[in-house]
């Protein structure tokens, strides 16, 4: 059986409500709202409104950073494993995927995202990839619950993110949430949106957060980590109708 069929067969007895109240989501009203977005408004589209945000290079220039991150010391395991959180229609999945296998080609990829509807568009890119639905803020309950279904292991080498922490209804939870779903000597890796004023977003683009202060980022992830850089990417904005968000990539390492 394909990774798409299986993964459809799965959709197909999926109950979002029951998932939400087995991992104990403690806003299932909001996730509602937000499955519903990204299925309507995103799905499909995905990939060209990640285009029109960034364009080729500061598409370049995220996934060229997140790779060095996942490549650099404490190097990945030859037969490692790497999760990607709010992986969407897995635009970032697939290319960080790319280049860090043409470096260490055993490397397995893991997609947990919230909407159906992304992991449908991911899943179509036949890039050997594995997709489940799950919460950010509970990844290791996601995990238990996929298990049903899928191969996933509980325990991994990295986890990154990609614009899906400003979509959390708890983004401190979801630095806690990465630390125990890491290998001892795992590292983790959030590139997300910096503070801004666009209120609009909220409704336009379902965002529960308007960014956030690269300190704010670092203090909820010292909780947990030893280890934490946070910084802006310099040069690369996210553009949307003229309107301009900066953006910050989080690296942790060494848990607490
Ligand atoms: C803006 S998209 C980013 C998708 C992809 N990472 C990218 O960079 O193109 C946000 C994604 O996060 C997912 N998401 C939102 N809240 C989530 C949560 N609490 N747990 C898991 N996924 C979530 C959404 O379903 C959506 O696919």
């Amino acid at each position: 059986m394909t990774m798409l069929t299986n993964l459809k067969e799965y959709l197909e007895h999926l109950q979002l409500e029951q998932l939400f109240k087995k991992l104990d989501a403690s806003d299932p009203e909001t996730l509602a709202k937000t499955v519903e977005h990204f299925t309507v408004k995103e799905g499909e589209k995905r990939d060209q409104i990640v285009e029109n945000y960034f364009g080729q290079n500061g598409i370049c220039r995220i996934v060229d950073t997140v790779t060095e991150c996942l490549l650099e010391h404490p190097r990945l395991p030859s037969e490692g494993k790497v999760l990607d959180v709010g992986a969407g229609s897995g635009f970032f999945t697939v290319r960080v995927a790319r280049k860090v296998r043409a470096e260490i080609p055993n490397v397995s990829f893991y997609a947990m995202d919230l909407t159906p509807a992304m992991l449908l568009s991911l899943a179509k890119k036949k890039a050997d990839i594995v997709p489940f639905v799950g919460l950010a803020e509970n990844i290791r309950g996601s995990i238990e619950q996929a298990r049903k279904h899928f191969i996933v292991p509980f325990k991994f080498d990295a986890v990154f993110s990609t614009l899906m922490l400003h979509h959390s209804t708890r983004p401190e939870r979801f630095f806690e949430s990465i630390k125990e779903t890491l290998e001892k000597h795992g590292k983790a890796v959030v590139v997300d949106l910096c503070e801004h004023s666009f209120e609009e977003f909220r409704t336009e683009m379902g965002d529960v957060h308007l960014g956030f202060k690269p300190e704010n980022i670092h203090a909820m992830a010292r909780r947990h980590f030893a280890d934490v850089k946070v910084e802006k990417l310099p040069g690369i904005c996210c553009e949307s109708s003229g309107r301009s968000t900066e953006i910050f990539i989080a690296i942790m390492k060494n848990f607490l």
